[in-house]
């Protein structure tokens, strides 16, 4: 499903050619069915760029955000269009003096339906950039269409390897994390912690299984013990015989990946288990991240591994989270700060060609080199295009992820395939 709020989409030719009031651009807004809830809101919320000029010294700049607005990731969906929005706005509707519209498309986490949907934003909607997604089976989907267009593309948020390993491109960007990098460094955290023995738990799907492996990979390698992978079909949220194996298992401890609507479920059935007393839960961040709030006091003391946490104190994470609230009135996660950093990424692109998109090879080569001062830390991209970063270890206390250390500094993502020298 394809919403749009610039000012062509949806209009015949004949109207097209029609210049359209303020009035009716706002009508046409209500006539049209908005995504409802949070998404419609977003899109409601930027309709005053629809007052620009009618004569633009260029065509706005039509950015496709290809976002779960609904399922278990729509929350996810919804904070990195969030942050997205924040960044363009706080730079007037400009990005490099070139004014932003956009078109959104709720993917639902299903990649079966991902390479129809993306094929349509750079067909129909001829969609200057993409901004998406959040699930990796998804991303990998869009990936491949923006490869074969040549698509700009900027993932904020699907850690599939691939998509900056075998599949990197020149015009495929991160702003993100590879699945490996978030959850290597947890591999030496727990084995340093004194645990021997560990049971995993992940959905069947290519995040799950890259995020576990990246884990074992690193505590493998210094001497600890994976007694068994357990996992259920993405997204399904029966966890119960798997806990009950988990306590059969009795491992030292349990290292996870869940997320959204299902980290939250996760987590309570856990500790409603009562197995959090005995077989401490640790995980990739994405556990306890934008999910405590639903979580409550089932997420005290899980040590998760991430490239953020709430309590950064540099003035850009104070900065963010204070515009962010003010925005939405919520309070800003990792997710948020992944689509605001999308944002001043395009900035920094469009602003080397001075708005100019088809200068497209000045305009990769300034977004490669970009170096960001991003809420999460200093932010920069390796040659294929994925940022590197601190990951820090983080706990759930006093209600939001706390750092506790950096478990490792300036992760760099090995881009294992990536062929851009
Ligand atoms: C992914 O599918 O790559 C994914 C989804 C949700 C997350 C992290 C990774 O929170």
């Amino acid at each position: 499903m394809v919403r749009g709020n610039n000012e062509t989409n949806g209009r015949n030719a004949k109207e097209r050619d029609t210049p359209m009031t303020d009035h009716d651009k706002m009508l046409k807004l209500s006539r049209r069915t908005l995504l409802t809830g949070a998404a419609g809101a977003a899109t409601l919320a930027v309709a005053p760029q629809l007052r620009a000029p009618a004569i633009a010294q260029k065509a706005p700049l039509k950015v496709g955000l290809m976002l779960p607005y609904t399922g278990t990731y729509a929350k996810l969906g919804k904070y990195i269009d969030d942050g997205f929005r924040l960044y363009v706005e706080q730079k007037g509707g400009k990005l490099g003096g070139r004014e932003i519209v956009f078109v959104q498309v709720d993917d639902e986490s299903k990649p079966e339906a991902a390479t129809d949907n993306m094929n349509r934003l750079v067909g129909r909607e001829k969609a200057d950039v993409v901004v998406g997604t959040v699930h990796s089976g998804v991303a990998m989907a869009m990936v491949k269409v923006a490869r074969d267009t040549k698509t700009l593309m900027i993932i904020p948020n699907a850690g599939a390897n691939d998509a900056t390993g075998p599949l990197c491109a020149p015009n495929i960007f991160r702003t993100s994390f590879s699945n490996w990098q978030t959850t290597y460094p947890m591999g030496k955290v727990m084995f340093d912690a004194g645990i021997k023995k560990v049971a995993t738990i992940t959905w069947r799907y290519t995040a799950g299984a890259e995020m576990v492996s990246a884990f074992a990979e690193n505590y493998k390698k210094l001497g600890g013990n994976v007694v068994e992978d357990l996992t259920l079909p993405f997204p399904e949220v029966e966890f119960q015989a798997l806990i009950t194996r988990i306590a059969t298992l009795k491992p030292d401890a349990v290292f996870s990946f869940f997320a959204g609507g299902g980290a939250v479920k996760f987590v309570k059935d856990y500790a409603a288990s009562g197995l959090n007393k005995s077989i401490p839960l640790y995980g990739a961040g994405f556990l306890t991240d934008g999910t405590i709030p639903a979580q409550g006091e089932a997420a005290n003391g899980i040590k998760t591994t991430l490239h953020y946490a709430d309590n950064l104190d540099h003035p850009a994470n104070v900065a963010f989270l204070k515009a962010f609230k003010d925005k939405t009135g919520n309070v800003g996660d990792i997710y948020a700060v992944q689509g605001y950093d999308a944002g001043a990424l395009l900035d920094i692109g469009l602003s080397a060609v001075g708005g100019d998109a088809a200068a497209r090879d000045k305009m990769i080569a300034a977004m490669g080199a970009a170096k960001i001062d991003s809420p999460r830390g200093p932010l920069s991209f390796n040659k294929a295009h994925n940022p590197i970063q601190n990951i820090y270890l983080r706990e759930v206390r006093n209600g939001r992820n706390e750092m506790i250390s950096i478990a490792q500094a300036n992760v760099d993502d090995p881009a294992r395939g990536c062929k851009i020298s």
